[in-house]
């Protein structure tokens, strides 16, 4: 596993990966001194939580070589007032010249976006490495869709295990929590919770980012690399888990050559399938609204 990125997302995740104890990781960052602490830091944990997973910190690729998974999240991370895309310009320097470098020594690999934003910085991917439209994609829905299920379990006093949630569209304020896809035990949400704080629900979930920065002064780690962690285990255990992710739509729901978050299977070739789910016209009206959200800040793109 390589992981681009030791700031807050990259080396928590480095530290879930770790504790899961199936795979080594190369952390890299561009600052010296801060990979190879985080990661002599997370080696020293080891002991005390019982895993032998090896994290190897550097500065350059050479380490890197033969990686199955490449995580991207080196850039900048929002501020606050900041949205997801005024990142569009810096980030795109950055992740187009991270990817072109760790794919040129793991190519065969499969490489996960997190940098924001989001569905833009998987189109620079996709360019930047070349790769098939199956091995780039990003994560953004299984963190968004974990923000609903928190407010939702909150909402119903339920255990977390029993909601079951799916948010799609662009990682941005326009991203669509489909409600009618929502249960908790597998009673509808509808028939559990008013419709006003169904609302209330879904603009706090599409908000769920700008909440955390408010607060934080940059955004979110812990769920970021816990939901990226996922996904490393899905392709790399090749588990054939459907979740939602950033993935590049030929067609699908409608949307041509456009990274959006839908489900998808998740095993070891990548995105192994996209999975159509039905929509209410009202969630497929909000769909093709995020699409043309998302296609904004692609426009902005200059690869
Ligand atoms: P951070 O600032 O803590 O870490 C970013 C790291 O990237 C820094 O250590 C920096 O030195 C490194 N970096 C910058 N340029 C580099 C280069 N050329 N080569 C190698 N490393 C380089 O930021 P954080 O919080 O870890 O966020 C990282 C990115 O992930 C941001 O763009 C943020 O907006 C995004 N993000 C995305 C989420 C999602 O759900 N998709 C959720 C949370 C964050
Ligand atoms: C988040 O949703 C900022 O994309 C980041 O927390």
């Amino acid at each position: 596993m390589t992981i681009v990125g030791a700031g807050n997302v990259g080396a928590t995740c480095a530290e879930v990966l770790a504790r899961r104890d199936y795979c080594d990781v190369v952390l890299v960052d561009i600052k010296e001194g801060l990979p190879q602490g985080k990661a002599l830091d997370i080696n020293q944990m080891g002991p005390i939580l019982g895993y032998e997973a090896n994290i190897l910190g550097t500065n350059g690729y050479d380490e890197t070589a033969g990686s199955d998974v490449v995580v991207i999240t080196a850039g900048l991370p929002r501020q606050p007032g900041m949205s997801r895309d005024d990142l569009v310009t810096t980030n795109e320097k950055i992740v187009g010249s991270v990817t072109e470098q760790a794919v040129a020594k793991s190519p065969d690999a499969v490489v996960i976006v997190v940098s924001n934003p989001l569905d833009a910085m998987c189109h620079v991917a996709k360019t930047a490495s070349g790769f098939p439209k199956q091995r780039v994609f990003g994560q953004a829905g299984i963190l968004d869709t974990a923000r609903f299920r928190t407010f939702i379990a909150w909402e119903t006093r339920s255990s977390i295990k029993d909601v079951h949630a799916l948010v799609l569209g662009g990682h941005g304020d326009q991203m669509v929590p489909v409600v009618s896809a929502t249960t908790v035990g597998g009673v509808p949400l509808t028939k559990l919770v008013a419709q006003n704080r169904i609302r209330q629900m879904v603009e706090r979930t599409a908000k769920g980012g700008g909440e955390v920065v408010e607060l934080l002064g940059t955004s979110a780690w812990y769920a970021p690399a816990a939901a990226t962690a996922q996904m490393v285990d899905a392709v790399v255990l090749d588990e054939k888990r459907v979740l939602p992710c950033t993935a590049y739509l030929e067609g699908e729901y409608g949307i041509e050559e456009l990274y959006m978050g839908v489900p998808v299977k998740l095993g070891a070739g990548g995105v192994e399938e996209i999975v159509q789910v039905d929509l209410t016209d009202d969630e497929r009206a909000a769909l093709d609204a995020s699409a043309a959200a998302v296609r904004d800040v692609v426009r902005l793109l200059g690869s």
